[in-house]
């Protein structure tokens, strides 16, 4: 039997694009009526336990989303196997994901805009040190993953 989707997001610090990542697909699955699994983490441990940056709260809840609640967490060697998809947001993030990869995972591990045609194997920009517009910008392509993925589960579903 196949195992339910269950997607993981991951940047580097859990605080900017991957709480808008899960964010964007919490909504994306409500909105679809999907029941899926949805978590975010970071490659780094900077920000372990703290909220997202006040930027990505802001830019969510302009879209119709509360991320207010989310902390902070490290990838582990667990969610190789407790999640279906891991999504990295750029190359970096992809290379550090591969790095703990261990070797029973069963997770399969790509770029979060390889789902969106005519994206792939682009990267979602860090916009920690930009301004506000870069969250805009940083939601929309989250957003339009997120779209591809519900899209993509209904089809299958
Ligand atoms: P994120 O952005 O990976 O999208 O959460 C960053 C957040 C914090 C840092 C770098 C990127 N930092 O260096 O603390």
């Amino acid at each position: 039997m196949p195992q339910n989707p269950a997607y993981l997001f991951v940047c580097l610090g859990n605080i900017c694009r991957s709480p808008l990542a899960e964010g964007a697909m919490r909504l994306a699955a409500e909105r679809a009526a999907l029941d899926i699994a949805i978590d975010s983490c970071g490659t780094a441990a900077y920000h372990v336990g703290e909220p997202p940056d006040p930027r990505s709260v802001e830019v969510a809840a302009a879209n119709g989303v509360d991320i207010s609640g989310l902390k902070g967490r490290q990838l582990d060697r667990e969610d190789f196997a407790r999640f279906t998809h891991i999504f990295a947001m750029d190359h970096q993030n992809l290379r550090n994901i591969e790095a703990v990869r261990p070797p029973n995972a069963t997770a399969e591990v790509m770029l979060l805009l390889d789902v969106v045609e005519g994206r792939e194997g682009a990267a979602i920009a860090d916009p920690y040190y930009d301004g506000e517009e870069s969250f805009e910008a940083t939601w929309e392509d989250v957003w339009a993953a997120a779209e591809a993925l519900a899209v993509g589960l209904t089809r299958s579903g």
